[in-house]
């Protein structure tokens, strides 16, 4: 049996696929995807397929031929936005319909195609719907910041996967206590263990707020904001269903006022590949840059680095084998809650509300 990530509020582990499928997934960064390529990525557990059309907008197939079930992406592009099955040949248009089939008298049957998806591409990344609701452009979240074309003001758009299912990850980024931990002298220390935590409703989803006073500034921040030991830092995370959030970091002088400082975006997003692995799409946009360019050419690199390393060294391992003993326990176990949890135990409430939507909706 496959066992999940926590569940709603009391924290119980739950034992079956909790994705919610009327809801924009961030699949790729638009730059991963070139023209004439046929990218797979696996997305809530399905094979699908990516690639451009003629035009460049982006498009999205079931990856996996109607004939006898080869994957599409092992095949070519044709023109007119055609993919060729590599294994007999079948063509499909970007409706998914096969156009044509080379054999015989060339006929095809009203069953003969493969399920399409819509995608949109907004703040440089693809978003892709995979619900049976028309999809709605309005609910692709805000990640506006993205699109600034500021020198070194954006840190590579970067991806890991992790071994563990998305709720984990969320927990994770909900709940920044564990940058005291994890990410000592990195992204955070002893003294910021004592913070302040507020949780707002934000439209559909919430924002998580931790703030600390009169701190040691952390590592990642002393390039930032140079000639400053102590520091007020502040965080507020946004999260919207199902994964995608939203991270303001900011260090100030002690008592004033917070636009006065500088600080990130930090852009999490995470799109479920299975039920036990996640694509975990990041990058950083900087705000009120108060240094210089060449300066900012070397925090670029800092960042990225740094920001990568933490994730990738620091939280991965640890989620990942939290999914281990959640395994292992076989979903009979429930997590002890503490004060920290409020943002993962609200973001929860939401997404299980959704999911429930969807049930009674027969749209799950
Ligand atoms: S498997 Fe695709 S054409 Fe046969
Ligand atoms: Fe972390």
């Amino acid at each position: 049996m496959t066992v999940l990530a926590s569940g709603v509020e009391a924290g119980k582990v739950s034992a079956t696929a909790r994705f919610l499928r009327n809801a924009w997934y961030p699949a790729l960064w638009s730059e991963e995807l070139a023209v004439g390529a046929l990218k797979p990525m696996t997305i809530l557990s399905q094979p699908l397929v990516f690639f451009r059309k003629e035009d460049g907008a982006p498009a999205a197939l079931m990856d996996r031929c109607s004939h006898r079930f080869a994957p599409l992406h092992m095949g070519k592009i044709l023109p007119g936005d055609r993919v060729q099955c590599p294994y007999h040949g079948l063509e499909f248009g970007t409706s998914g319909a096969c156009v044509r089939n080379p054999h015989g008298k060339g006929e095809i049957s009203a069953a003969n195609k493969v399920e399409n998806f819509p995608v949109v591409e907004k703040h440089r990344i693809l978003w892709i719907w995979m619900g049976a609701k028309p999809a709605d452009e309005a609910q692709i979240p805000d990640f506006a910041v993205l699109d600034t074309d500021a020198e070194f003001a954006i840190m590579k758009l970067d991806r890991i996967v992790v071994k563990a299912n998305y709720e984990l990850v969320t927990d994770n980024l909900l709940d920044l206590s564990h940058t005291s931990y994890l990410h000592d002298g990195i992204l955070g220390n002893a003294a910021m263990v004592d913070s302040e935590i507020s949780i707002k409703p934000d439209g559909d989803g919430l924002t998580v707020g931790r703030s600390s006073s009169n701190t040691p500034i952390p590592g990642l921040f002393a390039p930032l904001f140079p000639g400053h030991k102590n520091v007020d830092k502040w965080n507020t995370i946004r999260w919207s269903a199902p994964a995608n959030m939203l991270l303001r970091s900011g260090v100030c002088e002690h008592g004033s006022a917070p636009e006065s400082g500088t600080g990130y975006y930090g852009i999490h997003l995470l799109m479920p590949e299975t039920e036990t692995t996640t694509h975990y799409m990041f990058t950083a946009v900087r705000w009120n840059i108060l240094t210089d360019a060449e300066a900012n050419r070397t925090i670029r690199e800092t960042l990225t680095k740094t920001r990568r390393f933490a994730f990738e060294d620091q939280d991965a391992p640890v989620i990942e084998a939290q999914q281990l003993r959640l395994e292992a326990a076989g979903g009979a176990i429930s997590p002890v809650m503490l004060a920290i949890d409020a943002g993962p135990v609200r973001y929860k409430r939401i997404l299980q509300r959704r999911l429930e939507e969807e049930k009674q909706q027969g749209l799950a």
